[in-house]
């Protein structure tokens, strides 16, 4: 068997029980990354096996830890048990989202429903930044790189959604964190990339979001969770070198349009 394009790498993803964080956790697994399965449940909210089942049994390596990606201990859990098992963090992605029920517009939106969201999509995304730049200033470089990170945002941080105040408020801050991040690690050879998904279907989407994203979706289709995987599996592989403080949109032109 050919080595993968992330073999042996050592790579954190939160919230990847579900959704994206599980299409990238598989992606990475596929290619020879071992993979640390952050998330708060370990059973996907779209239904079918755990994460990490699917990895092992397709031959792959990783684990699931319970971790809260807006809890200090709990990343700290995660980044350790990387190290643990492999001496190093490759890549640590920042996917782990709240919003459902909190995600509302302004007049509607409590300060409860701001925090959580906050807590976890963007206070969370700095704690994780930080807890994997720590990790990543002592290792040595691997092809120019002592470490990646990628945070997953979302095409709402950089504009508007109707009705989502407190998400594209933690998305624009988690661009800008992403920027900041990139100018300051940039010298000891921390790379640092946002990833931007437009429509991505993940589970059952009502008539009218999914009649809205094929509005302002110029593609011919909305966006499946592999489109995110191959464009992660870019960002996070030694492929990426001179890419840094990017937000690549993975949106079908959303965008653009
Ligand atoms: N799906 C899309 O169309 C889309 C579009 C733009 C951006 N995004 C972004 O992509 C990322 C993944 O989105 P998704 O659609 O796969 O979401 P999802 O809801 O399917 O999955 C999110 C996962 O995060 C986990 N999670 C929730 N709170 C957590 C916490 N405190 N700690 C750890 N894990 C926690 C959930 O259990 C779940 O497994 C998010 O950052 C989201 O904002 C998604």
């Amino acid at each position: 068997m050919s080595a993968g394009r992330l073999q042996d790498k050592s790579i954190v993803i939160t919230g990847a029980a579900s959704g994206l964080g599980r299409a990238m956790a598989l992606t990475f697994a596929a290619e020879g990354a071992d993979v640390v399965v952050g998330d708060v449940r370990p059973d996907p909210r779209e239904g079918g096996e755990p994460t990490v089942d699917l990895i092992e049994r397709a031959g792959g390596s990783g684990i699931f830890v319970e971790a809260d990606a807006s809890r200090w201990d709990d990343i700290d859990r995660l980044v350790t048990t990387a190290v643990e098992r492999r001496g190093r963090l490759d890549v640590m992605v920042n996917n782990a989202i709240v919003a459902g029920r909190h995600s509302k517009g302004l007049l509607e939106t409590e300060p409860e429903d701001w925090d959580a969201i906050m807590d976890v999509g963007l206070r969370g995304v700095f704690l994780c930044c930080k807890r994997a730049v720590r990790q990543m200033l002592g290792q040595e470089p691997v092809a120019e790189a002592r470490g990646r990170i990628i945070n997953i945002s979302s095409q709402h941080g950089m504009i508007g959604a109707p009705g989502h105040v407190a998400y594209c408020t933690a998305k624009g801050g988690v661009i800008n964190l992403t920027h900041q991040l990139a100018v300051d690690f940039g010298p000891q050879g921390v790379i640092v990339n946002g990833l931007a998904p437009g429509k991505i279907l993940v589970r059952q989407d009502s008539d009218e979001v999914l009649a809205y994203s094929h509005a302002r979706t110029p593609f011919s289709r909305l966006g499946r969770p592999a489109d995110v995987a191959a464009a992660a599996l870019f960002l996070a592989s030694d492929e990426c070198t001179y890419v840094s403080g990017i937000n690549l949109l993975v949106d079908g032109g959303w965008m653009a349009y």
